[in-house]
């Protein structure tokens, strides 16, 4: 999931005005549908979230950051689209799994100029392992971090992080949240003109343990279906608690930042820092720690 989806909520279109699903010609759509570049359709926005990197990080040190770490990184598109940015911004991926990471190579690396494609490397490897290089800004995208579930080890990753920042740096969180967000539903978003739709699957949220289970799932225009094609086993923490442990590990603050709304009530895409905010049915916020 990611925060154009939850943007998009609001504009799904009622399934009454759909069309008949058009008889097959050829192979089932879902048989040949690449599921990475429907994520990227669907979910990714990394230029969002980067002018907010630039805007956090310059408001707390007066000048723009160069070195960012993406952890949980997948097909890395936050990470390309910072080497594109700045000509001097530096940029390391992480995640364990191959699978993301070679289809990142091949389809996102591969838009980079050579000199850009210097600036950005790949490691495979588990975002909780020390490095041996630090840099501005750590990112910790889509929700990633939520597969810690408990406090001891979500903070254990933030100390490692507070390890990996230079003496000026921030580590950025994004969170969902909201009654909505906690209600076993699906949420349908169209591409018409990529004939398939999104669907965004709560599966069962535990009232005990916080615990919450979701999928992605694609279905196509000729009726074929994408089942589970990313699916979650997280914690859904609140905002309160991500600033409290990444205090207790150790970093200086940590901020929450909320959305503004348009005219019309509608998410705006700006982000500012707040204190106190009243619930909204289901919102996405950033919380950031600062060293
Ligand atoms: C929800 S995806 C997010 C991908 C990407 N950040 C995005 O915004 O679309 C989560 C990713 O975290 C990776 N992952 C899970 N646990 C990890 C760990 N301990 N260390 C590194 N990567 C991990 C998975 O392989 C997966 O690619």
């Amino acid at each position: 999931m990611g925060k154009k989806d939850k943007k998009d909520k609001k504009d799904k279109k009622g399934k009454k005005g759909q069309k008949k699903p058009k008889k097959p010609k050829g192979p089932p759509m879902a048989e040949s549908a690449d599921k990475y570049v429907l994520y990227q359709k669907s979910v990714q926005a990394p230029e969002a979230d980067l002018e907010f990197f630039d805007s956090t990080f310059q408001a707390e040190f007066k000048r723009k950051p160069k070195l960012l770490r993406e952890d949980f990184c997948g097909t890395f598109a936050a990470s390309v689209a910072w080497a594109k940015l700045r000509p001097d911004n530096r940029v390391w991926g992480v995640d364990l799994d191959p699978e993301p990471l070679a289809w990142g190579r091949e389809h996102n690396l591969t838009q980079l100029s050579p000199e850009q494609a210097e600036r950005l490397t790949l490691i495979q490897g588990d975002v909780r392992d020390p490095r041996d290089f630090k840099v501005d800004v750590i990112a910790a995208q889509n929700f990633s971090f939520c597969i810690f579930k408990v406090r001891d080890e979500l903070r254990a990753y933030f100390k490692t992080c507070l390890e990996g920042l230079n003496d000026e740096g921030i580590m950025v969180l994004d969170i969902f949240g909201g009654p909505e967000s906690i209600q076993p539903a699906e949420d349908e978003t169209e591409h018409e003109e990529d004939g398939f739709s999104y669907i965004w699957d709560q599966k069962r949220y535990d009232a005990i343990t916080n615990e919450i289970q979701c999928a992605i799932h694609f279905h196509f225009k000729d009726g074929s279906k994408l089942t589970d094609a990313f699916t979650y086993d997280w914690r859904l923490w609140t905002i309160a608690e991500l600033r409290e442990l990444l205090v207790e590990a150790g970093f200086k603050k940590a901020d929450a930042y909320w959305e503004g709304t348009d005219d019309d009530d509608e998410g705006n895409g700006e982000f500012v820092k707040s204190a106190s905010e009243e619930n909204e049915d289901a919102w996405i916020a950033y919380v950031v720690g600062v060293k």
